[in-house]
């Protein structure tokens, strides 16, 4: 058995929201996980569980004018009792790209999957298991030194915090989405921080999300920073076509995000026997495609966003229904058995689940 993370516990429990209203990442567990970073002492220490409340930081801390700030997200599910989490070790693999590149200090992924195994063992009672239900974990590490200075700090702060949530979009999360092509701002190019899960990322793409919110649209797609002409990513999720029976998806290119459900998606789908390719798709290629009735499904992956098929695509001043606005039967098919292994309803051969075990 692991050593069992130093806990502190609170005096009062917190009502559990009403399981039919969760949204999305509007409740908050009744405890999160913390550990401190300090390059003069030795690095990472004081990994604890400790009650869910604010957080006392200086107005100075640089990540909150340098945006020295990463986070994850990933989900538990429960079935039939159990507690399982999905694919951690990928999310804690990324986190340490993403710090990386904003030169943060590396996290041991080992160390901390364990914290949030017993994290989320505490909490167990918080994992919802309605349909389309899950406990949504969010990690994240921000800078905390005091100081203006342009630098890489040398402290920092690790939380966990976890939220029990429905569908992303709310409602039913098979429900097409509009998505707006956004032509005139980019979110991000080549040798920056696309590919990290970086909140910079986030906030540039807000503008935009507002415009295009405006406009009747749920999403942004964006297209590549540099010719404004191959399809990159939307908002929160990483997008997939489907042409002719095939699936094609816009290949890593360092200014996209390196998604675990897209990963999880094509080895799913190859599994299933569908041919995946993963390349430079122009939005003129698609426009095309659609024209000849080739494109016959677009879908969206993301950990908050599971599976979700996209109904509309505005481009200039042209906008496309795409399967009539349903949900296609590859998207259908994808969704069905990457929720199933998810929660526990289909066998997993691949081990993507990871039991929380009681402590
Ligand atoms: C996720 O899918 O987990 C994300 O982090 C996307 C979004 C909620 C910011």
């Amino acid at each position: 058995m692991s050593e069992k993370v130093k806990f502190e516990k609170r005096e009062e429990l917190k009502q559990k929201p009403d399981p039919k209203n969760l949204g999305f990442g509007q409740h908050f567990t009744d405890y999160m996980l913390s550990y401190d970073y300090d390059s003069e002492k030795g690095g990472w220490h004081d990994l604890k569980i400790t009650p869910y409340a604010p957080i006392e930081l200086d107005p100075a801390a640089q990540g909150l004018h340098y945006g020295q700030l990463v986070f994850e997200g990933l989900k538990a599910y429960k079935h039939n009792g159990e507690v399982v989490l999905f694919r951690p070790d990928q999310n804690f693999a990324r986190i340490n790209q993403s710090l990386d590149r904003l030169e943060m200090p590396q996290i041991d992924e080992e160390e901390l999957l364990e914290g949030l195994k017993q994290l989320v063992d505490i909490e167990r009672d918080w994992v919802p298991e309605g349909e389309g239900q899950s406990l949504y974990i969010r990690p994240f590490v921000f800078a905390t030194e005091a100081g203006l200075g342009v630098h890489p700090a040398h402290n920092y702060k690790l939380l966990i915090i976890l939220s029990p949530s429905g569908s992303y979009y709310g409602g039913d999360s098979l429900k097409p989405t509009r998505i707006y092509v956004e032509d005139e701002y980019v979110r991000a190019v080549r040798g920056g921080v696309g590919f990290a899960k970086v909140a910079g990322n986030y906030a540039a793409s807000l503008l935009s999300q507002s415009n295009a919110n405006e406009q009747g649209y749920d999403q942004v797609l964006w297209l590549d920073g540099v010719e404004r002409k191959y399809v990159e990513e939307v908002g929160s999720m990483n997008i997939f076509f489907v042409e002719n029976g095939k699936l094609v998806t816009p290949q890593l290119n360092g200014s996209i995000l390196p998604g675990i459900t897209r990963k999880t998606v094509i080895a799913l789908a190859k599994e299933l026997g569908y041919e995946v390719e993963e390349r430079h798709i122009s939005i003129d290629e698609l426009l095309e495609s659609y024209d000849k009735g080739e494109l016959e499904e677009v879908f969206g992956t993301g950990t908050a966003a599971v599976i979700s098929p996209v109904g509309t695509l505005k481009y200039e001043d042209r906008e496309i229904t795409i399967n009539n606005n349903e949900t296609g039967p590859i998207t259908q098919r994808l969704y069905d058995e990457y929720t199933g292994i998810q929660s526990g309803k289909l066998d997993d051969p691949q081990g993507w689940r990871v039991v929380v075990p009681e402590y």
